[in-house]
């Protein structure tokens, strides 16, 4: 049995895979439609979510299986102490694999440890978010046509930002990567990414405040929004919220076929106005999500469609 806590889980060799069966099931949904029959997925999650839980519910559903689960800890008996632990072990009873959303750092990794089911990591904390780097990546492949040599821009909350961290972990395995790391102080790369990842494998970047600065080298600008939830206090939030927004003004400095990501919500940090944009790739990255999820399903479930 797989789990899947974090993109590294997978060889570069199993993310191509997963990738092309992605596109796959993009190009021929109706071949899977029924390739999950039978089968129940759990979404477990104890912090809010649209995309992930949404879209892992429409990948079931478009596999032909069923789901259940919570959206919240105090729908659950989380609320009345439940420890994770627990919990997979009861809907290990109830469903064949499961998703799940934490705010605590490691929990689906304690969850799987007792799972019968494989569990998917949908975001942990500040640490991790794997099915959101699978979105990333197969938005970069199809619209980009490689997931090499490329300058990418990360900019906003690059220091609680789990996506980030996560698309990081998983870039550096591509030849010809550059980052161009955009936030300010408060909010730089935590040392354990520039450190240990970054200069541990001799990844070059850079790091910069001004987004403007960066614009015109990039082929991929990474927006993130400032996580008002990961802040101690409101001040700080307050001060840092509106730090970068991305407007038609700004867009004008980027390459002519630059691709503006976000794993999404968004609050201010891009105008509206850059929506009909053509570079603007952040609602496509959405619907590629669902792919990349159905392609999660099957695999982690051992299930082939010929
Ligand atoms: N990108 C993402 O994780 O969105 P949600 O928080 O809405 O799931």
């Amino acid at each position: 049995m797989r789990h899947l806590m974090s993109p590294l889980d997978f060889s570069v060799d199993e993310l191509d895979k997963l990738l092309d069966l992605a596109n796959d099931i993009e190009k021929n949904p109706g071949k899977y439609a029924h390739a999950c029959e039978g089968k129940k997925l759990a979404t477990c999650f104890y912090e809010p979510s649209t995309r992930t839980r949404l879209s892992f519910e429409a990948a079931m559903l478009n596999l032909g299986g069923s789901v259940l689960g919570f959206s919240s800890a105090d729908s659950s008996s989380a609320a009345k102490g439940e420890s994770v632990s627990d919990t997979i072990r009861i809907i290990s009873c109830y469903a064949d694999i499961c998703a799940m959303r934490h705010p605590k750092e490691g929990a689906p990794l304690v969850a799987s440890q007792k799972s019968l089911i494989p569990v998917i990591n949908a975001g942990d904390g500040g640490h991790q978010h794997p099915t959101q780097t699978l979105t990333d990546l197969l938005t970069i492949r199809s619209l980009k046509g490689r997931l090499g040599d490329l300058t990418i821009g990360l900019c906003g909350d690059l220091k609680f930002g789990r996506t980030v961290h996560s698309l990081i972990n998983a870039l550096i395995r591509y030849p010809g990567i550059r980052f161009v790391l955009i936030s300010p102080e408060e909010l730089k790369i935590p040392s354990y990414i520039r450190e240990d990842v970054l200069v541990a494998n001799g990844i070059p970047f850079t790091e910069v405040e001004r987004l403007e600065d960066a614009m015109p080298e990039l082929d991929i600008l990474y927006m993130t929004r400032v996580q008002k939830e990961r802040f101690f206090n409101e001040e700080d939030y307050v001060r840092l919220k509106n730090y970068y927004i991305l407007t038609k003004a700004k867009m004008e400095l980027a390459k002519e076929d630059m691709l503006v990501l976000h794993p999404l919500p968004r609050v201010n940090e891009i105008s509206v106005e850059v929506d009909d944009d053509p570079r603007a790739a952040y609602f496509r990255q959405a619907q590629y999500g669902v792919y990349v999820r159905m392609a999660l399903i099957l695999t982690l479930l051992g299930i082939e469609v010929n």
